[in-house]
């Protein structure tokens, strides 16, 4: 990271024109920066990254004090926050959860669960509802009743330490009150603000020139990474509790009684809430907070339902990244009109040509938007979308903002229907259509700058190689200057120094000659001026963090190669299955040919089917592929087999087959709850089989588990192996 002291030395050659001209440059890039990160909560560069603009800007003016202008970035306490925050681990994964849009989704819900558990007709199971509010999530680690720790979700596995700003937060206590609390207990809840508090907050920013937050969101959000716990105190950041992670005793029998012991430790708790029995009672619910939405003093966007018993719960633990026993319900989506200016077409790293569509800034929902996504030329025809149409738009929660229709109304005279290109418009060659599909492709492969700097781009991203200062600009420089053409490359950087600062270089002289082009328009002469020594900080922090990004593990490494269909849930299971990259390499070559083991392996991991399967042994099937990985290894990349998950289970890595009908516990909840010990559950025996559990009538797979020799087990001694 610049340090303020290298931002002073390295401002001490310029002349006065040159700061000036830079200051302007500068601060044009910071208030673009400060507007999509508080207006439209998307962040066009890291928070490092604004951190050494602000320092370059700030040691200008220490040198020049005359260039300060009452506008400058520099001026604004609620800048984005500054990296610096230590990250920490979950002991316990912070996941999300399900959405449900429709009465019919809330239905399937409940009867899902109640199919999960095998419940009789007559059956019925609480649930308990609670309203959602749109904040940030934090977990707070309480030892012996004290605070010890605070942390933002993150990416679910590991957060960032926010404990000094969360001390500051009124409804945290610092000590829980009673004296009944376990050793250590995680208390989970959502950071948000309240719409009042909020709106006069914004309206003292804009007395005082600051920029404003679009929505109570990014106000909470912003508020709490703050690198200066002061600031945090000063702003009117609220916390409620509704589940927990970690902890040394048993919280309680309901999820009810857990909240209830949650107040009486001096925890705020999301009310109204009410305990229901069916889906009907969940939807009345629903309706009756939606009607009293614009009462309540906070904003939500839903309202979440979770089955009250704990035990159940249990039961029904995960799938993916979400419980089955809760889910979302969220409100409709926010709705505005706008106009297309233009339609432009982007080319994604599988050579996909997506359309956007760019659009007349608007406000949905407390954010601007500007783009919306069309999908494909499908989409754009059956909705007959055009350039200078004014449409509707819609926005729900993170969901990228897509056009819901046409206001035909008001349809120009001259419009014409979108004719979608048959040419890539980055490398010209043909994009196809294949048989089937509603992409359009680009063929260019390897020669399409576009896939190439998206797949590096992937490769480089936060759920990949995750490689901290190789941003777009640094990809594009690097790609168009012959540097990097496949990922191997990136890890060959070191080797090419010079020529990186030489690009470097080059590329901030042109931004000076643009700067100078700028000021001549402008009317004004720029005096000829000594030059700095150029100053590679940026230069050496990227190359470290390359260097330090070569054992990441194995599943970024799979995620980050790109393979269609494989994201990063599917890249978690295959390092999980496969457990090092010659294995994974290994099996997924003997995959190709389908009569293998290998194959029939691959499509029995829960969450891995026949679509995902062919494109991976399509990947590995293609030379080119299996070039880049070998380049990667040559270049000292070696990825690290995750750590495994409950490995203390007996039964964690054994191959486990079900059958007959089981008396505890329907199928599905004995596959999940095997799984989440570590077991692979199978669907037929073969001597690989290390189990086979057999309830009643148990036929053709008994008697083949016994030709086998393989252990047979009854429901009970299941039970008793796993401890349940
Ligand atoms: S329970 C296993 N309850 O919504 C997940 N979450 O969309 C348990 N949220 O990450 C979460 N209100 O930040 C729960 N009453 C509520 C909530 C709530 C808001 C947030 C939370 C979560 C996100 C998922």
């Amino acid at each position: 990271m610049t340090t303020r002291e290298d931002a002073a030395a390295a401002v001490a050659a310029l002349s006065f024109a040159e700061a000036e001209a830079e200051i302007a440059a500068l601060s044009a890039r910071m208030r673009e920066a400060d507007t999509a990160y508080y207006q439209q909560d998307a962040p066009i560069i890291s928070d490092a990254d604004f951190d050494s603009l602000r320092l370059r800007v700030e040691a200008i003016i220490a040198r020049f004090p005359e260039l300060e202008r009452d506008d400058s970035p520099t001026k604004k306490v609620g800048a984005a926050p500054s990296q610096g925050f230590r990250k920490v681990r979950h002991a316990v994964p912070m996941l999300s959860l399900g959405n449900a849009f429709s009465a019919e989704d809330v239905t399937d819900f409940v009867d899902r669960i109640r199919r999960f558990l095998g419940l009789n007709a007559d059956a019925t199971v609480a649930f308990v509802a609670e309203p959602k509010i749109d904040g940030l999530s934090c977990a707070l680690t309480y030892e012996k009743g004290e605070l010890t720790l605070a942390a933002t979700r993150g990416d679910g596995e590991e957060g960032e330490d926010v404990t000094a700003n969360a001390r500051q937060v009124g409804d945290i206590p610092n000590k829980l009150q009673g004296s009944d609390w376990p050793d250590i207990v995680e208390i989970r809840g959502e950071i948000y603000m309240e719409r009042a508090a909020f709106a006069a907050m914004n309206a003292k920013r804009e007395a005082a020139g600051l920029p404003l937050f679009a929505n109570p969101r990014n106000a909470a959000a912003g508020s709490l990474r703050q690198l200066d716990a002061r600031i945090t105190a000063e702003r009117p950041v609220r916390f409620f509790a509704y589940t927990w992670g970690r902890h040394s005793e048993k919280l309680g029998d309901t999820q009810t009684a857990v909240r209830q012991q949650f107040a009486k430790w001096g925890l705020p708790l999301n009310q109204p809430t009410a305990n229901v029995g069916d889906a009907e009672g969940l939807i009345a619910f629903y309706n009756a907070i939606q009607g009293k939405r614009p009462d309540l003093p906070f904003d939500i966007d839903g309202v979440v339902y979770k089955v009250d018993r704990l035990d159940l719960q249990d039961r029904l633990g995960f799938v993916s990244r979400a419980p089955r026993w809760a889910i979302a319900h969220k409100f409709p989506a926010e709705q505005a009109r706008t106009t297309v200016e233009k339609i432009e077409i982007q080319v994604g790293r599988t050579g996909a040509l997506t359309p956007v569509a760019r659009l007349t800034p608007v406000t949905v929902g407390g954010v601007v938007v500007s783009n919306a996504t069309l999908h494909n030329e499908d989409e754009i025809r059956r909705k007959d979308i055009r350039v200078g149409d004014t449409v509707v738009i819609q926005r729900a929660g993170d969901v990228i903002p897509q056009v819901v229709s046409v206001a035909l109304e008001k349809r120009p005279a001259d419009s014409a229907p979108y004719v979608f290109p048959d040419k890539c418009p980055i490398c010209g060659s043909n994009a196809v259509r294949d048989e089937g599909e509603v992409v359009r492709r680009c063929t260019g492969g390897l020669i399409c700058a576009a896939q190439a700097t998206e797949r590096l781009r992937h490769f480089v991203s936060r759920g990949a190689f995750d490689i901290e200062g190789m941003g777009d600009e640094n990809i594009k420089l690097f790609y168009e200057g012959g540097l990097i053409k496949s990922p191997a490359d990136i890890f060959r950087l070191k080797e090419h120094e010079d020529e990186v600062k030489r690009l470097v270089v080059q590329r901030r002289e042109q931004q000076s000659v643009a700067r100078q082009a700028a000021k001549a328009e402008a009317g004004k002469v720029a005096k000829a001026t000594k030059k700095a020594p150029p100053e590679f900080k940026d230069v050496a922090n990227l190359l470290a963090a390359i260097d330090s990004r070569r054992n990441v593990g194995l599943d970024r490494f799979i995620y980050g190669l790109g393979m269609r269909h494989v994201g990063e849930t599917t890249g978690r299971l295959l390092a999980r299955s496969y457990g090092t990259l010659d294995h994974f390499i290994e099996e997924m070559e003997k995959a190709a040919h389908r009569e293998t083991h290998a194959w029939a392996e691959l499509l029995s991991i829960d969450g891995i089917g026949t679509v995902v399967a062919e494109a991976i042994t399509d990947f590995f099937g293609e030379e080119h592929n299996r070039a880049v990985i070998d380049a990667l290894k040559a270049a000292g990349v070696d990825p690290q087999p995750l750590e495994r998950q409950e490995t203390d289970s007996p039964v964690a890595g054994k191959t486990v087959v079900f059958t007959g009908s089981l008396e505890t516990m329907t199928r599905p909840e004995a596959k999940a709850r095997a799984e989440s010990l570590g077991a692979k559950v199978a669907g037929s025996v073969s001597k690989k089989t290390d189990f086979v559990v057999a309830g009643e009538d148990s036929g053709s797979k008994l008697k083949a588990a016994r030709e086998l020799g393989v252990t047979v087990l009854t429901e009970a001694e299941w039970l008793e192996l796993i401890q349940a």
